[in-house]
């Protein structure tokens, strides 16, 4: 089922994620949100999507790459899921970029971030799992771990020509 995608101004964007059990990756529950969050990441066209951002305090994330018509440089990385991700080593080299996000598609925000990352997780059957990422797509990964701690990318800007308002004034 396609959710509706919560908006900036929710108290829940601002909140931190509780960690999910292992034993709950098998319920119903956990296995309906996964399956929704894939078909609305789908069906918005974006790259990531972050579990508060269809209104569960959790942490699940979807992350991938896929070229666009804006971007036609953006490696090919299929959407997955991952449970629990965190930050396991960051490059001291960062660089900087505009991201959209798919609760504020009005504005983009420019960011200085590490140009490569580890990330640690569990898959959804629940195996501690690592992944090594450099680019557009670690960039995708440390967004939605943001979104997990209630930080976005308008808390980052470093100042307000990093902000962008893209949609009618
Ligand atoms: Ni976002």
């Amino acid at each position: 089922m396609v959710r509706t995608i919560v908006q900036l101004g929710s108290p829940i964007l601002k909140t931190r994620c509780r960690e999910l059990d292992r034993t709950e990756l098998a319920g119903e529950p956990f296995r309906s949100l996964a399956r929704d969050m894939f078909e609305t990441l789908a069906s918005s066209g974006g790259v990531g999507l972050a579990a508060p951002q269809v209104g569960e305090s959790v942490r699940l994330i979807l992350a991938g790459s896929f070229p666009s018509a804006r971007a036609p440089d953006r490696p090919e990385v299929p959407i997955r899921a991952l449970v629990n991700a965190r930050i396991a080593w960051a490059s001291p080299e960062t660089d900087a970029a505009w991201e959209g996000c798919l609760s504020f598609l009005d504005y983009r925000v420019q960011l200085v971030r590490p140009t490569t990352v580890r990330v640690e997780f569990l898959d959804l059957e629940g195996k501690q799992a690592c992944l090594e990422a450099s680019g557009f797509y670690a960039r995708v990964l440390q967004h939605e771990i943001d979104h997990l701690d209630g930080i976005l990318t308008l808390d980052r800007a470093a100042s307000p020509g990093d902000i962008e308002r893209l949609g009618p004034a």
